[in-house]
């Protein structure tokens, strides 16, 4: 009840601290609730309002951060009050953000560097694997071995700050432009994903820093319309606000990155959107109330480059610092102007800000600097990453920066070989009729398709690049390539093995409108490889789920005289198939963005050096109107407030909604086959916990919030057999149903276990899911807590979300 009561406090004191927290007043029809709020406890305010929560927390120090914690406590009492305010504000330098170095007492500064894929500004240096890609892999421990070496990379060019990795968005719209840089559009399975990559980018000496927090599903609208003959303060329409309701934020959006607290990140990206109202990177319900107290966040806060809109509140909401800042003369030059900087300055000394809040929030910018032990020989910054950097070139500078490291250092190791592994294990075999595949030494091979060969222009992908192999998207997110691998050139090499006639056809239009067998020689090829691509980037939502550059058309052609037409699809994402059940179409992988060793990988899937093993991580629906939660992409008014998007499909995403609404999809979430045959058999589902009430134990908050929460509460194994006749690995999945005394709303089942398991032909394994308390609760809106239902949960186990073969039933809490 203690919560309950500082809620209503914090929103007495919203009332009363005019410190420019956006309460907007955009109201809908009380039909948008999923429930009414009890008299006296408008704990969250009403859906689509975001209530402050103050004062930002201070950090504590918890656990293993304690040394670290005394050690930033100090540097923070040398400072002035200037120094102070250049910790927590951006300038324009060497790197995508960059913090001040203070040489009087031996700080270097910080070097903040994309992204999810890559340490982007940089030559010599590696692109990995997509999040969508790895997280096809479904694979714990390639996860984590992909986010340490992408942090090896980070440190070895003097990044002290990896901005990766993403889990927002999530995925609640197929059309979201950055969903390939996240995960997964599952909770779970994507706050698997974020704990294995941070503690991967950490564990190699680099911070970490989950984003964009919370509620950044799409790209139309994610900042506010300017004035364009104005101020940057000079607004025509605000930007989008995502209006989630409390559950849904808790058991879905939430998820992934209290995960990411529980892997100790470094720092969080607040998202450049608003959130119930108010924009994220002020928003002090989300970043004071959920994330700093409710998950036990010990971190910093930065915003997303522009995303803070306000000095005062946004202190004051939970922001610790502003990127890419600038000098604080508020102005309009990107990256000159700021709220922080000199701003700072003033309100410490005019009293409008406590300094002890800023204090606080050096304190949680140096404390992961300590804990890493980045103040102990840390690389300097490459200072090719400076020549290359067009967000700050070298003209833009107002600071001086020390350059003096070696120029152009090659940080890629051995990391080839994990990117062809990865990419080629993420592979999901969609489909395989008349043992299409693995290739059996073919010796006439066709390939078709602008996907398929060299890039013709740059190291960075666009959109506008119609030739050439597309393994990675656009924006922020992607990586420049400092060679690639297209399928072409692999196939060739690998062709030559058996001697092969290897014969392409690179124009989609000629393909399309062409009869195909007027354009290959002597017969009909052996195999007829089709490369498809689809591209999505940061800024822009995907206008369509198909296929790009008449995709579907050069299928259809192919596959009209080749009977043995086998798809490859380089995406972002989701791609609904018109042709999957085309008969002559045999085989059809999803590769998505697979980084430098594309061609390679695919290869080692096509010639079956590697048994795919990959798994959807979203559903492919039979048409693209069967999804739901479209982007808000258009407005009939011009309001100031206008752009908002109301989640009100709240759980039902993908596969929760497909099911809820049991509607027949092509793909179904969690699906992928492979060259083997797998079976499942002996469920036993054991409790672990020696009783299990439906309240956890306040425990003390620790980073991921209450403990309670992560305690395993039951074991449930399978055994898992490889029935087939070659070896190959495969992931058992297990879903749960909760009890009819859920509340209303709840999805049929979800997610909440996984294992990847690799056999030998014949051989047999057991496997086990631990369940936490977390995974068998709901978020109760009322009393601010995960429950766990009374009544009977299904769990079942099987090879995707609608292939399930045992299940087990259990009724944890007695009553
Ligand atoms: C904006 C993007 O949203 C964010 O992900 C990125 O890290 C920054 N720009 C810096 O490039």
């Amino acid at each position: 009840m203690a919560r309950v009561a500082q809620f209503v406090v914090s929103g007495l004191l919203a009332a009363t601290v005019a410190n420019g927290q956006s309460f907007d007043g955009t109201s809908r029809s009380e039909d948008a609730f999923s429930y009414v709020q009890p008299e006296n406890t408008t704990i969250l305010g009403p859906y689509g309002h975001s209530p402050a929560v103050l004062p930002s927390p201070n950090a504590t120090g918890t656990g293993e951060w304690k040394e670290a914690y005394a050690k930033a406590q100090e540097f923070v009492a040398k400072l002035t009050i200037d120094e102070k305010a250049d910790m927590v504000t951006g300038q324009p330098g060497p790197c995508v953000g960059n913090i001040v170095a203070i040489p009087r007492l031996g700080f270097p500064g910080l070097c903040l560097q994309d992204g999810p894929l890559a340490i982007r500004v940089a030559d010599y240096a590696s692109v990995f694997a997509a999040g969508v890609t790895v997280a096809s892999t479904w694979d714990r421990d390639l996860l984590y071995e992909r986010g340490y070496a992408m942090g090896q990379e980070f440190k070895a060019k003097g990044a002290h700050v990896a901005l990766s990795p993403v889990a927002g968005p999530l995925g609640r719209s197929a059309y979201a432009g950055r969903n390939w840089e996240g995960f997964a559009a599952d909770p779970y399975l994507t706050g698997v994903a974020m704990e294995k990559t941070i503690r991967g980018h950490q564990d190699a000496g680099v911070q970490a820093t989950p984003k964009h927090f919370i509620g950044n599903e799409q790209e139309t609208q994610r900042n506010p319309t300017y004035n364009p003959n104005g101020t940057l303060t000079d607004v025509i329409q605000e930007a989008l606000s995502s209006n989630i309701d409390d559950r849904t934020m808790h058991e879905l959006y939430l998820w992934p990155f209290a995960n990411a607290v529980r892997a100790q990140a470094a720092s969080f990206m607040c998202a450049y959107q608003r959130l119930n109202g108010s924009y994220a990177c002020e928003n002090s319900k989300a970043l004071n109330g959920l994330l700093k107290e409710e998950l036990g966040f010990q971190g910093y806060v930065m915003s997303d480059w522009g995303g803070t809109h306000s000095g005062v509140s946004s202190i004051e909401g939970g922001l610790d610092m502003n990127m890419p800042g600038g000098l604080g003369a508020y102005g309009k030059t990107p990256g000159v102007g700021s709220f922080f900087g000199k701003n700072v300055t003033y309100a410490v000394n005019n009293g409008t800000v406590d300094e002890s809040r800023v204090d606080d929030m050096i304190i949680r910018i140096m404390t992961p600097y300590y804990w890493l032990g980045q103040d102990e020989d840390y690389p300097e910054v490459d200072p090719s990453s400076a020549d290359l950097n067009t967000f700050s070139p070298r003209s833009t500078w107002i600071r001086e920066f020390n350059l003096t490291g070696e120029r152009s250092r090659d940080v890629r190791g051995d990391h080839a070989e994990l990117i062809r592994k990865l990419a080629a294990e993420a592979t999901v075999l969609l489909k395989n009729e008349k043992q299409a595949l693995p290739l059996k030494a073919p010796k006439n091979i066709a390939i078709f398709g602008n996907d398929a060969g060299e890039n013709t222009m740059g190291a960075v992908n666009e959109a506008t690049f119609e030739f050439g192999n597309l393994a990675a998207g656009g924006g922020s997110g992607t990586g420049r390539f400092t060679y690639l691998v297209s399928p072409l050139e692999a196939i060739k090499t690998r062709a030559k093995e058996d001697d092969a006639l290897v014969q392409y056809f690179l124009n989609n239009t000629q393909i399309a409108t062409n009869n195909v067998t007027d354009l290959w020689v002597p017969a009909t090829p052996d195999a007829c490889l089709v490369f498809l691509k689809t591209w999505a980037e940061e800024g822009a939502d995907r206008e369509h789920l198909t296929v790009d550059y008449n995709g579907n058309e050069v299928v259809e052609s192919v596959a009209k005289s080749c009977n043995n037409t086998i798809v490859i699809t380089h995406s972002s994402g989701i791609n609904v198939l018109p042709w999957a059940n085309h008969p002559n179409v045999t085989a059809i992988l999803a590769a998505h963005y697979p980084g430098q060793e594309a061609g390679n990988s695919i290869v080692d899937v096509l010639y079956g050096d590697v048994n795919p093993a990959g798994h959807l991580p979203y559903t492919i629906a039979k048409n693209a109107t069967d999804y739901n939660a479209p982007p808000t992409t258009e407005l009939s008014t011009d309001g100031t407030h206008d752009w908002q998007s109301w989640f009100d499909e709240k759980l039902e995403i993908d596969y929760r909604y497909f099911d809820a609404k049991n509607i027949s999809v092509q793909y179904e979430f969690g699906f992928g086959l492979s060259y083997t045959t797998f079976s499942i058999s002996d469920i036993n589902a054991e409790q672990v916990a020696e009783s299990i009430p439906s309240i956890p134990e306040d425990q003390p908050i620790q980073p991921g919030g209450n403990p309670a929460l992560w305690e395993t509460i039951y074991n449930v194994t399978v055994a898992v057999t490889n029935s087939g006749d070659v070896k190959g690995a495969t992931v058992p999945q297990l879903y749960v149903t909760f009890p009819d005394s859920t509340p209303e709303g709840t999805p049929p089942k979800q997610l909440r276990g996984f294992e990847k398991v690799s056999l030998a032909p014949g051989e047999s394994r057991t496997v086990g899911f631990e369940l936490m308390r977390r995974d068998l609760s709901y978020w109760d809106i009322v009393s601010q807590k995960w429950l766990v239902p009374e009544g009977e949960f299904v769990l079942s186990v099987g090879f995707s979300s609608r292939d399930l073969k045992e299940v087990a039933k259990i009724t944890p809490v007695s009553v």
